[in-house]
């Protein structure tokens, strides 16, 4: 069996090599343990079975590293997040999907979806992603343009990530939904009252819907869902340093700065309830963006 069985977004020749021509799309498709175009650009799996798409290309955004992609899965872990993703699966359909900027894979992890394409800047998070089934997991910068055909997908989730909304709308079928998730008014609340998150609490809505508005995108649905849970300094540390904070600060020195907020030791910590209030945002392509494409589904590619 081939090494990429099952992923129906490469069997249907949907993943496009990203070093051939825009203006000549080429599909890539598995050969062993490789995806490989007809012109002879080919891409090997690592041994965690994600690919980087990105070899011989720069960018200029700073990937997340291992330790903050091993905060972000303890945090998953704690529960936190749980509702959010819940509502999710309650929300995303069954076809293809692609999960744009996929950190762990958390989201769609549990999810029945034909297949899925995760992109994400951080080899530490792709890693992780690879192990879920159905799921081609590649390094990508999503800011480029992404290695899909158009009408490509059923589903664009967009968790805490860039959103490359005129891509977005490109490689979504009509009929579809892009789904995007933000920080809502109040998200941590508690853990930014003690001064260790760095960042905005996140982008205004209505300038979400005019950036998706500008590439044919309308909103269809908005809710926001809410989640509070007693945690340990511990948590609340790796909150701060799974996001921007972690760039700049080591996961010891924000531990520190909470106990010293709290005037706790180590040894015997209190624990204190935090907030989590997400943003979710669910477009569709409106009549003249889908119309202007050929009335093919996300399965017949
Ligand atoms: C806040 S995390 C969210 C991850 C995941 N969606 C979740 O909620 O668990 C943001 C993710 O976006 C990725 N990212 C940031 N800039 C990116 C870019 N230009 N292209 C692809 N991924 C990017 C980071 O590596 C990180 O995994
Ligand atoms: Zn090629």
């Amino acid at each position: 069996m081939s090494f990429f069985a099952g992923i129906g977004l490469l069997e249907r020749g949907s993943v496009r090599c990203p070093q051939c021509s825009p203006s000549a799309p080429t599909p890539l498709h598995p050969r062993d343990r490789s995806l490989v175009c007809r012109a002879g650009h080919r891409f090997d799996a690592a041994r965690q079975g994600y690919v980087n798409l990105m070899v011989g290309a720069g960018t200029r955004f700073t990937a997340d590293t291992g330790e903050m992609i091993a905060a972000r899965e303890r945090v998953q872990s704690s529960g936190l997040y749980a509702p959010l993703k819940t509502a999710l699966h309650e929300l995303l359909p069954h076809g293809p999907l692609l999960d744009a900027g996929c950190g762990t894979g958390y989201y769609a992890h549990g999810l029945d979806s034909e297949s899925v394409l995760a992109l994400d800047l951080s080899k530490h998070a792709v890693r992780r992603a690879a192990r879920l089934p159905r799921t081609l997991a590649l390094v990508w910068d999503l800011w480029r343009p992404i290695p899909l055909a158009e009408d490509a997908v059923a589903a664009v989730l967009n968790v805490f990530a860039p959103h490359n909304f005129p891509e977005f709308a490109r490689v979504l079928a009509p009929g579809g939904s892009v789904v995007v998730v933000t920080p809502a008014e109040g998200h941590l609340a508690e853990a930014r009252e003690l001064g260790i998150m760095l960042g905005q609490a996140g982008d205004k809505a209505a300038a979400l819907d005019a950036a998706a508005a500008e590439t044919g995108l309308r909103r269809d649905g908005r809710s926001v869902v809410e989640a509070r849970l007693e945690t340990e300094p511990g948590v609340l540390a790796d909150l701060a340093f799974m996001g921007p904070a972690g760039h700049h600060s080591t996961r010891e020195e924000i531990l520190a700065r909470i106990l010293e907020a709290r005037g706790a030791t180590p040894g015997g910590p209190p624990t204190a309830a935090v907030t989590a209030r997400f943003e979710i945002s669910r477009y569709g392509l409106t009549g003249s963006a889908a119309g202007d494409r050929p009335a093919s589904g996300p399965m017949s590619r």
